[in-house]
């Protein structure tokens, strides 16, 4: 414990969705942290104890922290020489040119580190990177010669619930050096110290090497991956069969072996996540020569793709065959609600898709509006969900916002030209919907 009573002194590199919610929420479980990142903006935002993105729970935790003098942020690397535990928390987008993880992030993250470590530092991935990239880092560390170890944490929160997702984990996996049979105790040892709070309440934790570490994370998105396209999958045979996928659902979902979550059939998932993690997998299988053990992500990917284009087709279809003109509203711009994360967004993706058709396109979100702009200023937008529906001819419904999910058939049947909506995430109550006169179309649903 230092002079101030905060247990560790933390850095965390990367202050994007994971890295400012990791500083907060540490500096919340009583150590000092600093951020670091090479956006001064942001730095500028964080350090004024507000979030430079929607996560709910994070300004005012942010404020908090940065108020008791627990969290400070910084763009200056030389900021984190105090600190004795490093967490890596910078992005691994999908690269350019391919499906394959671009580690150059990571890379300058730890370059940016190397200066300053000494002995007994404890650097900590956090970021998600190809099984291999952790055992590299490590040999650089023991290059340079500082005496510093790393351990690999990977992180499983959520966007929306980023917060409690990291200050009550469902699991904490720390991946450590191996020699022979022997983990390296030592780096463990400093993690239990920083993840004392969770540790007590009860959170598993796993100890292992750094391949199963680094493993651990991109298995876990792939199956939740591979179950939403599953659930999809059935979609499209339910509604060739005439069956209901969200009653199959809810019923397969009763097996516990199974289980009801991440079941929801519709446009599919999107975000920072899923998508470049799963292509980032195959990528690397191949490379290891094992592309065959993976062979079926390539397919989860399409089946994912192609539930943004059965919107798109059900739009086209409801029109007769063409949409040149019509008036579209679509409700939702972020990949999943409570959060105004737009990347790789089947919302987006589906808005952007029929203006290119040529429809008359008005697109709405809590939150999201500004970074779809950003992406896509050709799009026409509108902040006021009831503005956005008026006249519509056909209603989209693609981010299940609470708001959107509690729309209310009668009041929205007076705003539209047309009474007809597709249900891109199968939250509507249809029969509600029918008994207000609209048409409603979903997936997977005859
Ligand atoms: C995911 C993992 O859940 C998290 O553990 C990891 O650390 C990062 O990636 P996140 O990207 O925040 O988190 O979103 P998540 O809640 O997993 O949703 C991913 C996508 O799947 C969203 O687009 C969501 O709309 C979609 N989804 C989810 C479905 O289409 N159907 C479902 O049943 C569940």
């Amino acid at each position: 414990m230092n002079e101030r009573g905060l247990l560790v002194r933390l850095s965390v590199i990367g202050c994007g969705y994971l890295g400012a919610v990791h500083a907060a929420a540490m500096a919340s479980l009583g150590h000092e942290v600093v951020g670091i990142d090479v956006d001064e903006a942001k730095i500028a935002d964080l350090a004024a104890g507000r979030a430079p993105f929607y996560e709910p729970g994070l300004d005012e935790l942010l404020r908090d922290q940065v108020g008791r003098g627990a969290l400070r942020f910084s763009t200056d690397p030389a900021a984190a020489a105090d600190a004795t535990v490093h967490f890596v928390a910078v992005g691994t987008p999908q690269s350019p040119d391919g499906r394959a993880a671009d580690l150059r992030y990571v890379d300058a993250a730890v370059d940016s580190l190397l200066p300053i470590l000494k002995s007994g530092d404890v650097v900590v991935g956090k970021s998600t990177v190809p099984v291999g990239t952790a055992a590299a880092i490590a040999a650089r560390i023991a290059e340079h010669g500082s005496g510093a170890r790393l351990a690999w944490n990977p992180e499983f929160l959520r966007e929306g619930f980023a917060v409690q997702d990291t200050v009550g984990p469902d699991r904490i996996v720390y991946g450590v050096a191996r020699a022979g049979d022997e983990l390296d105790e030592a780096a463990a040892a400093v993690l239990d110290e920083v993840y004392a709070v969770p540790l007590a309440a009860g959170t598993p934790r796993i100890v292992t090497d750094f391949a199963t570490a680094e493993l651990v994370k991109v298995a876990a998105n792939a199956f939740l991956a591979t179950k939403i396209s599953f659930i999809n999958a059935m979609a499209e045979i339910a509604e060739v069969a005439g069956a209901d996928v969200t009653q199959l659902a809810d019923a397969i979902g009763h097996d516990a072996r199974i289980g009801r979550r991440f079941l929801n059939a519709g446009v599919g998932f999107g975000g920072g996540c899923l998508p470049k993690d799963i292509r980032a997998f195959s990528a690397r299988a191949e490379e290891l020569g094992r592309g065959e053990s993976v062979a079926f992500l390539r397919q989860v990917d399409e089946i994912n793709l192609r539930q943004r284009q059965r919107v798109v087709d059900m739009a086209v279809a409801s029109f007769g065959g063409s949409v040149v003109g019509r008036r579209i509203a679509i409700l939702g711009l972020a990949f999943k609600p409570d959060s105004d994360d737009v990347r790789d967004s089947p919302a987006l993706d589906v808005a952007v898709q029929l203006n290119g058709l040529g429809a008359d396109v008005v697109a709405t979100d809590p939150h999201a509006i500004a970074n779809a702009r950003g992406r896509h200023p050709q799009l026409r937008y509108e902040a006021d969900t009831t503005a956005a529906l008026a006249g519509a001819e056909s209603v989209l419904l693609l981010t299940e916002w609470r708001e959107y999910r509690e729309l209310d058939p009668v009041a929205t049947a007076a705003l539209v030209a047309d009474r007809h909506v597709i249900d891109g995430r199968n939250v509507l109550d249809r029969a509600r919907w029918r008994a207000a006169g609209w048409r409603v179309v979903a997936h997977g649903r005859a």
